[in-house]
């Protein structure tokens, strides 16, 4: 396995000597997908009107379709936009909400999408509402009922992580979405991390809207998301920006947005053939078997815990930094040391790796990709028990 991992490694552009291990923070991009990327800007150049007008309209489509087929959608539901935050943004900003109703979403949230709900609440009078998810955390039964505790009759948005960025749990977001309807509440699912890193069917998870990426686990170039919409959901979304295709439906608003770079769109045929040459479920497995090594090994040298168990866990998770041991012992639980420690691995050992503070207590959340090996993680483990 790890010799494997070794040369997947040469795959990307990453520098040597880096145990890097935030793949969950921007993805890391395959040389071969970058390269399509700049083959579809040097295409639209040749010809730039011939491009945009003629071609791109259904290669676009053509993309969408094989990235929803993925995902286990129909093209027609699904539209690219620059990124998961874009998706979002369109999404809350869209939506006719009243002064007096509550938007719930949970303690787990991503900073960016809690100000995006703050800034809506602003603007239309609006509650927002956080369930407090437990954090460490036993099981679904637990982040479920946190959930559906906090529904009111004057809840009318759910705004749900699929696998949440400071935490790396996966969210029962079938569940949730389910308890959410059957009280007729709209569902949006912020799935930045899921394409790629789980098996993901997103009609299946029962929601309005799902948000992904593709340039985290799916090894898309940056600017690479998507927005799918459940079809009776798409006439009350607009793109944030407003073009020629206003009022033409949700495929004619969100494609064309004005003139922009389409590259990294068009390079995920590329991307999923990278993931075709290993295979989805191999790549799967490989990362989460990895991860589960680095979980042993770095719990029992620190002596600490990760904040949940494998069920709720990908290819990413958050351990708890030892704070009575180490370098960083009897550290508060502060941002500052929290910068602290993340400069430290970085400086003094070249490993890039975040460290949130959470409930009150300083993680490391590792990620597992295919040009990652066991080694990495033993570095991890070594630099904080030094
Ligand atoms: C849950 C979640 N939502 C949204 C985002 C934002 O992704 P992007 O910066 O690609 O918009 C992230 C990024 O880590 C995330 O973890």
């Amino acid at each position: 396995m790890n010799d494997r991992a070794g040369s997947m490694r040469d795959a990307f552009l990453l520098e040597d000597g880096v145990a890097y291990l935030n793949h969950g923070a921007y993805g890391a991009t395959p040389r071969t997908v970058l390269a399509a990327a700049d083959e579809w800007r040097r295409r639209l150049e040749a010809q730039p009107v011939r491009f945009m007008q003629n071609e791109l309209p259904k290669r676009l489509r053509a993309t969408a379709a094989r990235l929803a087929a993925f995902l286990g959608a129909r093209g027609e539901d699904l539209v690219f936009v620059d990124n998961a935050t874009a998706g979002v943004n369109a999404v809350l900003r869209s939506l006719e909400l009243r002064p007096g109703d509550e938007v719930l979403t949970t303690t787990h949230v991503y900073g960016a999408v809690r100000k995006t709900l703050n800034y809506v609440a602003t603007q239309t009078g609006i509650a927002i509402v956080e369930a407090v998810v437990p954090f460490p955390v036993s099981g679904e039964d637990e982040i479920v009922a946190a959930v559906v505790e906090r529904f009111s009759p004057r809840t009318r948005l759910l705004s749900i992580d699929h696998i949440t960025s400071p935490t790396a749990v996966i969210f029962p977001v079938k569940r949730i979405a389910q308890a959410a309807k059957a009280r007729g509440i709209t569902v949006l699912v912020d799935g930045a991390h899921a394409p790629g890193m789980i098996d993901l069917d997103i009609p299946a998870v029962g929601a309005d809207f799902y948000v992904g990426n593709c340039h985290k686990w799916l090894f898309a170039p940056k600017s690479c998301g998507f927005l799918w919409a459940a079809p009776g959901a798409q006439a009350r979304i607009h793109p944030l920006v407003i073009s020629h295709g206003y009022g033409g439906g949700f495929l004619a608003e969100f494609d064309w947005t004005g003139t922009r770079d389409p590259s990294a769109w068009l390079a995920v045929n590329t991307a999923l053939d990278f993931v075709d040459t290993i295979g989805a479920d191999v790549l799967r497995d490989r990362n989460r078997v990895l991860m589960l090594e680095a979980i042993d090994l770095i719990t029992a040298r620190w002596g600490t815990i990760a904040g949940a168990p494998p069920a709720l866990l990908g290819t990413m998770a958050a351990i708890a930094v030892p704070t009575d041991r180490g370098r960083f012992r009897s550290a508060a639980a502060t941002w500052d040391s929290a910068i602290a420690i993340h400069d430290y691995l970085w400086q003094e050992h070249r490993i890039e790796i975040p460290v949130p503070l959470f409930n009150d207590r300083l993680w490391v959340r590792i990620s597992a990709q295919i040009y990652n090996h066991i080694g990495d993680y033993r570095r991890l483990a070594d630099a904080l028990a030094a």
